[in-house]
């Protein structure tokens, strides 16, 4: 079992665990990169920015941004980004990292919070969320209100068989992005059952 695993789901009791803080505390310690985040190599990680290669965003929400290993492809010189994540080391660490770039720590759970932020900055023109969602409980609710704030809408996430985390299907995941947003593309792969999907806002 890789290092990390502990501090996110008890296999036993089939639960979120959700020690992300203490996870990154001890990444150093432990030597371990918390789902191997800083190999940009994934496949469905080429697909997230070849698809997103042909649409430029002024400003950009990353939602459980990590130590930023994404987050950075996103920026461009001309453009706003910023990364949010529920654990302050993984902020500091990115803060660290790219300075040219946003990190707050936020907890995106807490809907009120994601809610007076996009107010505060004005709305965004892309949310990305890369391996995030299993991990909020209402991300239900999540989606509905960065359908008001953004304009477009990507999500990649690993939804294995019998998942412990929140999406409990991709015919669930891929439903509720349908009732805020008009999908653009709709990849899955399936045998290491990524999904990923990205669309447009209907209110915006
Ligand atoms: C699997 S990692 C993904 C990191 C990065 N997006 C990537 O794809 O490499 C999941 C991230 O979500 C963050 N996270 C989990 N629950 C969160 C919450 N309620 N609010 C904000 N971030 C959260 C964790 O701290 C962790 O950094």
């Amino acid at each position: 079992m890789a290092k990390y695993h502990k501090y996110v789901f008890d296999l036993d009791k089939r639960e979120l665990v959700g020690d992300f803080e203490t996870m990154y505390q001890n990444e150093s310690k432990e030597n371990f990169d918390s789902w191997h985040q800083d190999d940009t190599r994934q496949l469905q990680r080429k697909i997230d920015f070849a698809l997103l290669e042909d649409y430029s965003f002024d400003k950009i929400i990353d939602i459980g941004c990590g130590k930023g290993s994404l987050t950075h492809l996103l920026k461009k010189k001309n453009n706003y980004v910023l990364g949010l994540d529920i654990s302050q080391t993984a902020v500091n660490i990115a803060q660290e990292r790219f300075p040219d770039i946003d990190f707050l720590s936020v907890d995106v759970d807490r809907i009120e919070n994601f809610t007076s932020l996009t107010a505060q900055i004005g709305g965004v023109n892309l949310v990305f969320t890369s391996e995030v969602f299993s991990y909020i409980e209402n991300w239900k609710e999540l989606l509905k209100e960065i359908s008001k704030s953004s304009e477009y809408f990507m999500i990649s996430l690993y939804i294995p068989e019998n998942p412990i985390g929140f999406v409990k299907s991709e015919n669930d995941l891929v439903e509720e992005i349908e009732k805020n947003f008009v999908l653009i593309e709709h990849i899955s792969l399936n045998t290491t059952n990524f999904v990923i999907v990205f669309a447009k806002g209907k209110n915006t």
